[in-house]
């Protein structure tokens, strides 16, 4: 097992009416909040009534800061950042799913940074103070509840970037499946890609010693994919959408990761599409899943493979190349019966700029790491996804 640092300080309140418990943790930071949430959903569904009427009860202050976009915008956290300074705000509580937190995360930085908050993404700054990050969250996929990382879009450049500090982990999260219940089927099912993608990323590189992580990654994902199906098929079964969302947690929250090795294709390549067309970002992943597992195969690889196989899709098959393929198939079999994109076109997305987007898609001169790629090779692969 390589070394490793683990460092989780969230106070996660798990279950049923859980929002009550807001007002205590708020307190702990200040009674000045920012509330930030998307578009509509929250006010459809009561969790919007929910959490005001636990502010309005404690006294606690509050500025709504409203209209996240799914793939949350630069210009979004620039406006947060202007709220933030102007009204002395104390934390910053971000009710939604990933991009709502993401979002959040990033206007807890950049209230705290003088210059332009794009500069923090673009890796020309490093900030050195965040506000404090509460999180509600809505919908199971990201782990940003969590986690340190904050995904930001800039239209205006065409990116998508991440960045991660441990400040920026939020505080508490208020993980209630119950307000899980009304995502809709298809949102619901890029959450499960974007989870398994969270075990992939890790799973396939083998790290000798590695086996408590490994045996976290096959629960995550064989939970993953009995309630994530179940969720779908019963939107309001409590049960498939709680364990849903917290395998979803345990993807990204370092629990299945650390002591192992990341590999970065499958997420480097999804942002960039997501860079240039505003995909969903698990709908991207699902898409490029099969494909890459496919272009990974190989006589050093099968063997973990074909383990994926035989643990996650209970293939019984004693050869190991065959059954690793079994398990591939399957992959992209149970992704197209989620309605999930199997094509480029599926996603809407044309053929005229592979080359902008595997240039979008390099870590350096390559992406990736299980498999390395180079621009070539991304345009290659994106042919095949046509
Ligand atoms: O805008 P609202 O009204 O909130 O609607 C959202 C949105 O349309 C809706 N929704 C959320 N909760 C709902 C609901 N609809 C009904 N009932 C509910 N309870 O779902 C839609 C998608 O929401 P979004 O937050 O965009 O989805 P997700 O949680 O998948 O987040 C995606 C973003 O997170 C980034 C992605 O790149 C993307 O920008 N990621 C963040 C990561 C992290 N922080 O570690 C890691 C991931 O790999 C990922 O990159
Ligand atoms: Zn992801």
């Amino acid at each position: 097992m390589n070394n490793f640092y683990f460092y989780i300080p969230t106070k996660v309140y798990f279950g049923k009416n859980q929002v009550e418990k807001l007002p205590g943790c708020i307190r702990e930071f200040g009674n000045r909040v920012l509330l930030v949430y998307g578009k509509d959903s929250i006010k459809k569904n009561g969790i919007y009534n929910d959490v005001v009427s636990q502010l309005k009860k404690s006294d606690i202050f509050f500025i709504e800061l409203s209209g996240v976009d799914p793939n949350p915008r630069i210009s979004t956290v620039r406006e947060g950042a202007r709220v933030c300074k102007e009204n002395n705000i104390q934390i910053v509580l971000g009710v939604g799913g990933g991009s709502v937190i993401d979002c959040s995360k990033a206007i807890a930085a950049a209230s705290k940074y003088d210059g332009d908050p794009w500069d923090i993404w673009a890796k020309k700054a490093e900030p050195k103070k965040a506000l404090p990050v509460g999180a509600v969250i809505t919908l199971a996929a990201t782990a940003s509840e969590m986690n340190k990382n904050s995904v930001i879009s800039n239209p205006d450049t065409e990116e998508k970037k991440g960045f991660g500090h441990d400040m920026l982990i939020p505080k508490f999260a208020i993980m209630d499946p119950a307000y899980t219940v009304t995502v809709p089927k298809r949102p619901t099912a890029a959450g499960i890609a974007d989870i398994m993608s969270h075990v992939f990323e890790y799973y396939f590189i083998e790290v000798p010693g590695a086996t408590l992580q490994d045996e976290f990654c096959e629960g995550v994902l064989r939970t993953v994919i009995k309630y994530g199906k179940q969720a779908i098929d019963e939107p309001a079964n409590y049960e498939a959408r709680a364990n849903l969302l917290w395998a979803g947690s345990m993807a990204l929250n370092g629990v299945s990761s650390r002591g192992k090795l990341f590999d970065g294709l499958l997420h480097s390549l999804e942002h960039a599409l997501s860079a240039l067309y505003d995909i969903s970002h698990g709908e991207g992943l699902a898409l490029i899943i099969p494909y890459w597992m496919d272009a990974a195969l190989s006589e050093k690889t099968m063997h973990r493979f074909a383990r994926y196989a035989r643990n996650i899709w209970n293939i019984q098959e004693p050869d190991d190349m065959t059954a690793a393929k079994r398990g591939i198939e399957q992959t992209s079999k149970f992704y197209k019966q989620l309605g999930l994109p199997q094509k480029l076109s599926d996603l809407g997305i044309p053929f005229d700029r592979f080359e902008d987007i595997a240039a979008k898609s390099m870590r350096g001169d390559t992406t990736g790491n299980l498999i390395v790629f180079t621009k070539a090779d991304v345009v290659k692969f994106l042919e095949r996804m046509k």
